[in-house]
């Protein structure tokens, strides 16, 4: 299934967010080649959303520091070529070249994360981690969803943002995950996915 044309559903103010980032893309574009300093430089259009360093404090918006580089890249490249799709995070990929996102794939991996702040509810972080355990997450994301390659860190990702994967891995929203989130979220409730993330988001 094709995801619907992203024009049509483009946000007004990520329009004028991507006038920003061609911007900077154009004034760091003087460096001749990759490095560290080309990401941070090509970083400042996204943490307006990301947060400082890509440690978001907006629910919506996912926490990128200390996400795995390879994880990053990857979703870069999928929001670029339509195989996921967000009316907002769409077209801040569609100017990014492959060495603008390896620069800030880079960048954003190198960056300390921070716990999350969601005042978490304790008899859902004990049923979240019994869920975990059962369903065995962990097998790929590695103890404490730590993450690795191109397997997402989850600990002390935003709760809204958390949520928002699970039902759109469940109702096929999002469908660029190999087959393994889809099957994996089929047979959660709601329920199920409140104490999931109310348990992933405390952890770091
Ligand atoms: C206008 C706000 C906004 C800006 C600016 C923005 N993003 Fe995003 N980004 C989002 C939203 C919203 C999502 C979550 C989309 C969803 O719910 O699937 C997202 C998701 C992502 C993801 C996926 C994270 C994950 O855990 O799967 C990556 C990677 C990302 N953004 C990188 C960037 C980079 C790099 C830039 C700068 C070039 C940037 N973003 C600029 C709003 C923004
Ligand atoms: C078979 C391996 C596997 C298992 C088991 C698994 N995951 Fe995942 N998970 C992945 C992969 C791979 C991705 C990245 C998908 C992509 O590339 O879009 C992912 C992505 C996610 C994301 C989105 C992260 C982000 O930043 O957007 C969340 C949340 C998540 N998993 C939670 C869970 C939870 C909770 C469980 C257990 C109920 C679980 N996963 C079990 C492989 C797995």
């Amino acid at each position: 299934m094709r995801a619907p044309p992203i024009r049509a559903r483009r946000h007004p103010a990520a329009r004028r967010v991507v006038v920003s980032a061609l911007l900077a893309l154009f004034a760091a574009s003087g460096n001749a080649r990759a490095d560290a300093a080309a990401g941070q430089a090509k970083a400042q259009v996204c943490v307006a959303c990301h947060g400082p360093q890509g440690n978001s404090t907006n629910p919506a918006y996912p926490q990128l520091a200390g996400q795995t580089a390879r994880y990053l890249y990857l979703q870069l490249r999928d929001f670029k070529e339509a195989r996921r799709s967000d009316p907002v995070m769409s077209p801040m990929a569609t100017p990014l070249s492959k060495e603008d996102m390896l620069d800030l794939s880079d960048y954003f991996a190198a960056q300390k994360p921070m716990a999350s702040t969601y005042k978490v509810d304790a008899a859902r972080v004990a049923a979240g981690r019994s869920k975990s355990e059962e369903v065995l997450c962990t097998m790929c994301h590695l103890g404490g969803f730590a993450g690795q390659n191109e397997i997402p860190r989850v600990a002390g990702q935003q709760y809204a943002y958390i949520v928002k994967q699970l039902e759109d891995f469940r109702a096929r929203r999002r469908t660029n995950d190999a087959g393994n989130m889809t099957s994996v979220s089929r047979n959660l409730s709601d329920d199920d996915i409140k104490n999931l993330a109310n348990y992933i988001t405390g952890l770091n």
